[in-house]
């Protein structure tokens, strides 16, 4: 592919490999880009490295890449866990009866990771013109199945046999027309195409597009499955974190690994070292200390004087009433309130997060919260007196 930016410096540019330099490029479903340099017989240096030297200006300096692109598995040997699921799909390729794939579960799990480094290693020259992928920043209606999908599975590469390959990722954005159009064309074509969806939510996914795919489900990664990977991050980036720091990270994560990266990036950017104070700042999560303040006030402050002590501490901090919540029904699994009293509160504790998230007043919804632990406290009291 001929290089589109000219160097100033001609000396750089090796002639002689011009022929053999072929630039993939990939989209990536977060529509960043990355790019991957093959590199010709005579280097071994990696993309990143050449990018502005030679004639492949065009290359973007993984430095620039945000650490979740930078850090993307390029083959499935990198993805952590899941290996059942790449071990079956390497199987079904090794066979040459690769099925239409159906990728679910939830985000940062490593869904597009595999699809993409599966093509990469199922058309390592001929990407372009044997891939395409489709994702949420796409049109998803029927006119995108009628003209861009069939267009591309109908039309045959001459002396190619390997099949062509359709990525439809955060599939669950389709219309429910468009999801009906597409399983015949999937039918139609299945000599000639494979079909990968991707979504968050399977229940999104008509039934008989569900069972003309293998479904794979990528459930969210545990800190333990992610630590390893991150540790890489943080010595390959020099990042200085504390264990607590990395703790708190995996932790907020919750088994999103573009997550835990997106927090890593923006605290070492911000602090000069990453532990868990800067951790909960960065993030504007309310720190362990924190909560540990307010369900000690909710346990034990009079009513009107705990709503004015919380409203006025989140408002200082910058708090939301949602992250108050989230971290305070931690702490409440492990109160020793009797059984009864817990699994109500808990409960109360629920409806008011659904009701933060339809978007109601956030006084209101504390005032609901300090009224929900002042009647388990009586209620606590009650109990402990009858019995
Ligand atoms: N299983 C995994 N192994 C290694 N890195 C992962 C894994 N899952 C996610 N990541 C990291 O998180 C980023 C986002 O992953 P991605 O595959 O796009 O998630 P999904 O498509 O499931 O939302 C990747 O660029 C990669 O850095
Ligand atoms: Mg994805």
């Amino acid at each position: 592919m001929p290089a589109e930016t000219e160097s100033d410096t001609p000396m750089e540019t090796n002639t002689a490999n011009e022929a053999q330099e072929d630039i993939v490029v990939v989209s990536s479903s977060d529509a960043e880009i990355t790019v991957v340099s093959e590199p010709s017989k005579s280097e071994t240096t990696t993309t990143a490295s050449i990018a502005p030297k030679n004639k492949l200006a065009k290359v973007t300096d993984l430095n620039l890449l945000p650490w979740v692109e930078k850090y993307r598995p390029a083959v499935l040997g990198d993805l952590i866990s899941h290996q059942d699921i790449t071990s079956t799909i390497q199987k079904f390729i090794d066979m040459d009866q690769l099925p239409h794939l159906l990728f679910y579960g939830p985000p940062g799990t490593g869904k597009t990771s595999t699809i993409l480094a599966l093509v990469k290693q199922l058309y390592p020259r001929d990407y372009q013109s044997q891939v395409l992928e489709l994702n949420a920043s796409d049109d998803r209606g029927i006119g995108v199945v009628r003209e861009r999908i069939v267009g591309f599975a109908s039309t045959r590469t001459m002396f190619n046999k390997k099949f062509k390959f359709v990525i439809l990722d955060e599939a669950d954005a389709m219309t429910n027309d468009a999801q009906n159009a597409l399983r015949r064309v999937m039918e139609k074509y299945t000599e000639n195409t494979r079909f990968c969806l991707i979504c968050n939510y399977l229940s999104k996914i008509i039934p008989a597009i569900q069972s003309r795919c293998t479904r794979f489900r990528f459930g969210p990664l545990t800190a333990e499955q992610m630590m390893p990977r991150i540790r890489h991050v943080i010595e390959s980036e020099k990042v200085t974190v504390t264990e607590e720091g990395l703790n708190a990270i995996l932790s907020l994560a919750t088994g999103d690994m573009r997550r835990s990266l997106n927090i890593l990036q923006s605290c070492a950017t911000a602090y000069k070292t990453v532990d868990e104070e800067s951790v909960y700042v960065c993030t504007g999560n309310p720190s362990k200390q924190d909560i540990n303040t307010i369900v000690q006030w909710l346990l034990n402050k009079e009513f009107s004087a705990c709503v004015d002590g919380i409203f006025d501490f989140c408002s200082t901090k910058g708090y939301s009433l949602q992250d108050i919540i989230t971290q305070v029904h931690l702490y409440c699994v492990k109160i020793d309130f009797p059984h009864a009293v817990k699994c109500k509160l808990l409960s109360k504790m629920a409806d008011i997060e659904e009701r933060l998230l339809a978007g109601a007043s956030e006084f209101l919804q504390l005032t609901a919260l300090v009224a929900s632990f002042t009647t388990a406290r009586h209620e606590a009291i009650e109990l402990a007196a009858a019995s």
